[in-house]
């Protein structure tokens, strides 16, 4: 990417303000159900440790919307922050004030401050250029590590940038540059895989695909908005009937632009959302009204593997089914398999198809893992990201 990253700089012996998305999933209890985003950082703070540089570390946790809520408290990460580093990890009361600013500027050469959620302050999503500033004073430099949350316009992913050098982070840089590539310059032939529940999540990001794919292939619940729209009676599954109309749309745009726009051809029905209800695969011709189509069927998985299988490049965003339910989960499981043999690069993001892969053990066989969910959909789409355009150019 065209953005200064940090070991272009000097960052020796700074103050260094690194905005991270340590925005993880945790249990009832508090406990961190999944580490990833934390590991993903982890290269970044070693090398700024590795440095001699003082690493104070920003994030927001859940959406606890400008009040203080011991339940989106950032301390459980601190704690695992620090066994994952093996060193220290100091825990700051909140992310600006005069505490705050002595307690970073005592920081010694590779020593570690996460400063607390930064949403316990509204001003944080306002983008309020004070609340930015105390953010900045903490610092001499900012590098931004957050792609995930660097489609947000907030005070620690752009406002900041207005008052310190700013430049990003290594897990930044790697996101934006394989998905860039991808985009730009794509070996060929290039498959998308969408999937998901709903079409009107996906919208924008299967209208920008259509213009760069040679095959787009459509599964989970929004596959039956565009069954649909091609005349397919889906019973009483998951549809938008508001939304057939723009899926014959978008059909339409894939046959203009000669892409090969591949739906389901058969699909495993069931009478009730329930992993335990009677299921069987029906052609989607033969959905009954009251079936309900929760997964992809093999013959479907047979034609999306074929494409897969001769892809140079596969994007995957969006479960096949319901894959949280074991007796659904077969046609994503068979999608992930075939996204990991395909010989080029494959790159998977969104929350649901990144947990599928991971829950598959398949996570090492893709090229690229996104640690973006709503980020990595919104570069997809070909939106400039606000944490990035905030940045340096080179
Ligand atoms: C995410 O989990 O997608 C990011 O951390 C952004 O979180 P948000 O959707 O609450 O802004």
């Amino acid at each position: 990417m065209n953005k200064l990253r940090m070991d272009e700089v000097d960052v020796r012996g700074k103050r260094v303000l690194m905005r991270v998305d340590f925005n993880v999933p945790m249990n009832e209890a508090g406990d961190i159900t999944d580490d990833t985003r934390i590991r993903a950082a982890l290269p970044s703070v070693d090398y700024l440790i590795a440095q001699g540089a003082k690493v104070i570390l920003a994030s927001h946790l859940g959406r606890p919307k400008g009040k203080v809520n011991a339940k989106y408290s950032l301390t459980p990460v601190a704690q695992r922050l620090s066994e994952l580093l093996e060193r220290p990890v100091a825990m700051a009361k909140d992310c600006v004030g005069e505490e705050v600013r002595q307690q970073a500027h005592r920081l010694r050469d590779g020593e570690v401050l996460l400063l607390e959620n930064l949403r316990f302050h509204t001003e944080e999503e306002a983008n309020d250029q004070e609340f930015a500033r105390g953010l900045a004073n903490l610092a001499e430099l900012f590098v931004n590590d957050a792609f995930g949350t660097a489609h947000r316009a907030h005070a620690s992913t752009a406002g900041v940038a207005a008052y310190i050098p700013a430049v990003a982070g290594f897990l930044m840089s790697r996101e934006v540059d394989v998905m860039g590539r991808a985009l730009a310059n794509p070996e060929r032939p290039f498959v998308a895989v969408i999937g998901g529940a709903k079409v009107s999540d996906k919208i924008d990001v299967i209208r920008s695909l259509i213009s760069k794919v040679d095959t787009l292939i459509v599964g989970g619940g929004m596959a039956n908005t565009f069954l649909r729209a091609q005349g397919f009676d889906v019973g009483r599954s998951l549809c938008e009937s508001d939304k057939t109309d723009l899926a014959g749309e978008l059909l339409e745009l894939a046959k203009e632009n000669t892409v090969r726009f591949l739906l389901p051809e058969d699909v495993v029905v069931a009478k009730a959302f329930d992993n335990d209800a009677p299921s069987k695969v029906v052609p989607v011709s033969g959905i009954e009204a009251d079936d309900q189509a929760l997964d992809i069927g093999p013959a479907s998985v047979a034609v999306f593997a074929g494409a897969l299988r001769e892809a140079q490049t596969v994007i995957w965003n969006g479960p096949m089914g319901v894959f949280e339910m074991p007796s659904f989960a077969g046609g994503t499981r068979e999608i992930a398999k075939a996204v990991a043999e395909c010989a080029g690069v494959s790159i998977v993001g969104g929350g649901d198809s990144v947990a599928a892969v991971e829950m598959m053990g398949l996570a090492s066989a893709m090229t690229h893992i996104s640690t973006g969910g709503g980020a990595s959909l919104e570069f997809l789409e070909g939106k400039v990201l606000p944490g990035v355009e905030a940045l340096q150019e080179r």
